[in-house]
């Protein structure tokens, strides 16, 4: 089976108080784009993947979903191959994405016929943005919250824009990031309510002024190159830049594709690498 997993930007990233897990509280508006690795599954007698890493969470997740199974031992190991595009370490939740595609696809090929809904709960002893890009893949834009355990459609299928995605090549440690990062104390609900409301109305002005990352101000405080990138991309036209989960990547909302391409093709000539996505939603 072939399949693609789509990357995530977070419009909205709000960080509360650490939990007794070690893990911050977390409220986010998930969204996906139509930026994807391309997954290969095939049955075979182990379960493997061709990725370098000794943590893939694709391997991961299909061991995890394999012994959720009721009769794991009758289920046949797979041989998992990846074409990857979404760049790693970038804040696009590409290894989560994956994950998230091995689960869906799983399910059909060892037909164990579970919802989105308890597969997003398998996908949290995975990672914690896995329940979420496994979730958006069938309602689109997610809200997550807890440590990512938790999580709902934002009821926007058919919501759409483009964006300029670009990265200033520095790698961003997600635990440094979150150390360096001051939780929020007191909760404005506006944030979640002002993106989401925006982006349904297709209110670019407001979605542009809503797009906000706590874990921005730390990431670029450990990454001055990350504040340049983002400066340059508003000097492009590039409206609400912001980053994506623990960075380095940036994104801002462009009018059109035509616009989005331009703008890429000129980061890129200036050395970021830089992209123009659409977000994704799956047809209802
Ligand atoms: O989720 P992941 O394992 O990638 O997180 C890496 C590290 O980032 C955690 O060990 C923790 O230090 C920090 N983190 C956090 N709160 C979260 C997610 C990650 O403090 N909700």
């Amino acid at each position: 089976m072939t399949i693609e997993a789509f990357a995530k930007v977070n419009f909205t990233l709000e960080v509360f108080a650490k939990r007794a897990d070690g893990y911050h509280a977390l409220r986010s508006l998930v969204v996906p784009i139509e930026l994807s690795d391309t997954l290969t599954i095939e049955f075979a007698n182990a379960i493997t993947s061709d990725l370098p890493y000794a943590d893939d969470l694709c391997v991961k997740a299909a061991k995890v979903l394999r012994s959720s199974a009721p009769h794991p031992e009758r289920l046949k190991g797979v041989r998992i191959s990846v074409k990857k595009r979404i760049p790693a370490g970038g804040g696009l939740g590409g290894g989560s994405a994956d994950a998230a595609g091995v689960l869906v696809a799983l399910n059909e090929m060892w037909n164990l016929r579970y919802s989105p809904e308890r597969l997003a709960e398998i996908g949290a002893a995975v990672g914690s943005d896995v329940p979420a890009l496994v979730l958006s893949r069938f309602a689109g834009p997610v809200v997550m919250e807890g440590r990512g355990e938790l999580v709902r459609s934002a009821s926007l299928k058919g919501a759409k824009v483009f964006l300029v995605i670009a990265n200033p090549g520095v790698f961003c440690s997600t635990p440094e990031v979150f150390k360096k990062c001051i939780s929020r104390v007191t909760d404005d609900p506006s944030i979640l309510y002002n993106m989401v409301s925006s982006f349904a109305a297709g209110d670019v002005d407001l979605m542009a002024r809503s797009f906000m990352n706590d874990l921005e101000h730390p990431a670029v405080e450990l990454h001055p190159r990350i504040g340049l990138l983002k400066e340059r991309l508003e000097k492009a036209g590039v409206r609400g830049a912001a980053m994506s989960g623990s960075g380095s990547t940036l994104f801002g909302l462009v009018r059109s594709g035509e616009e989005g391409r331009a703008i890429a093709a000129s980061l890129c000539a200036e050395g970021f690498k830089a992209w123009c996505v659409a977000t994704y939603c799956p047809v209802v």
